[in-house]
């Protein structure tokens, strides 16, 4: 039988960037979907092709469809509107005949009705096309490169509205791990998989152990939704934007990502890598 055909939908993503690399090597044939492909030529070298790939223009859709079997399909980093953003690339994808779809969903979403990537979600179950839904916690790279980022390398504190809410923070590698397995067989068909880390900490605690390997010493400050705000806008998020991500913390604060579940270990045969480990690979990276 020939090698399936994957396309990798953003691509240079923190999960999209650790998953066409194990894809590859799973001797699977790949293309990594990007709104810039110069950019990601030089983010992912030479072994993978780059394929232009916005949501935004549909043009872009059928080259990229029209050859592959499945789709790791990423909605865009807290969109307020996903739904109407990726709905038309999904049924796009259905009319090309791809017959699985791995979506890139959260922790949490499938509580809610109202939330944009919920409607993603409910719009690709009532596809005759094979699926899989994914649902990560927080990821530990928000720390570094992710939005948290800033705060951290301006030395602190990182003030966010997280409160004393605990998180089961999850590494990207993991969730790449996973979407791979999901990938190259067919176990996972119907599936809808919580992804968390192994154990919950406080953003007081993650802070700590990021700092213990940092030279200085960086804080964590809670923060009200509106303090936030006004950091989230001088950063230059735009208003939908904010509102999920302000969505987020208040999930946070509710203790709806602090369950720790067994989904990494049961598809990975292995624990889900510690945020300990996380913290000290960064500190390594700084140095
Ligand atoms: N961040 C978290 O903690 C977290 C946790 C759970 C789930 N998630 C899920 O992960 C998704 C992505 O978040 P992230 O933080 O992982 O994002 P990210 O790493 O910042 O990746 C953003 C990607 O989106 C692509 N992109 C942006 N706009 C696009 C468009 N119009 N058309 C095509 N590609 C576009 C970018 O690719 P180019 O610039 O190359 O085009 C880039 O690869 C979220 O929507 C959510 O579903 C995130």
């Amino acid at each position: 039988m020939a090698e399936e055909k994957v396309l990798v939908t953003g691509a240079t993503g923190k999960v999209g960037r650790e998953l066409v690399p194990l894809l590859l090597d799973a001797g699977l044939e790949v293309k990594a979907g990007t709104r810039d492909p110069e950019r990601a030529r030089r983010l992912l070298g030479s072994k993978v092709e780059v394929v232009e790939l916005n949501y935004a223009r549909t043009e872009t859709y059928s080259h990229a469809l029209t050859w592959a079997d499945r789709v790791f399909l990423m909605p865009p980093p807290f969109s307020p509107d996903s739904d109407s953003v990726i709905g038309a690339f999904l049924d796009w994808a259905v009319a090309a005949r791809v017959r699985h779809v791995v979506l890139l969903s959260g922790m949490t979403v499938g509580d809610w009705t109202d939330l944009a990537l919920r409607k993603v979600e409910l719009h690709l179950e009532r596809q005759d096309t094979d699926h899989t839904i994914l649902r990560p916690n927080l990821y530990m790279q928000n720390f570094h490169p992710g939005f948290i980022s800033r705060q951290l390398q301006d030395g602190g504190p990182v003030r966010l509205p997280a409160g004393q809410g605990r998180v089961s923070l999850v590494d990207v590698r993991d969730v790449a791990a996973v979407a791979a397995q999901v990938l190259t067989g067919e176990d996972h068909f119907g599936s809808a998989l919580t992804l968390t880390g192994s154990s919950a900490l406080s953003m007081q605690e993650a802070v700590g152990i990021i700092s213990s390997f940092l030279p200085g010493t960086v804080a964590y400050q809670p923060v009200s939704d509106e303090e936030y705000r006004a950091i989230l806008e001088e950063e230059g998020w735009r208003d939908g934007e904010i509102q999920v991500i302000l969505g987020l913390f208040e999930s946070i604060r509710a203790g709806g990502r602090e369950p720790v579940l067994p989904g990494v270990e049961e598809i990975l045969g292995r624990p889900p890598r510690t945020f300990q480990a996380f913290a000290r690979e960064l500190g390594e990276d700084w140095s």
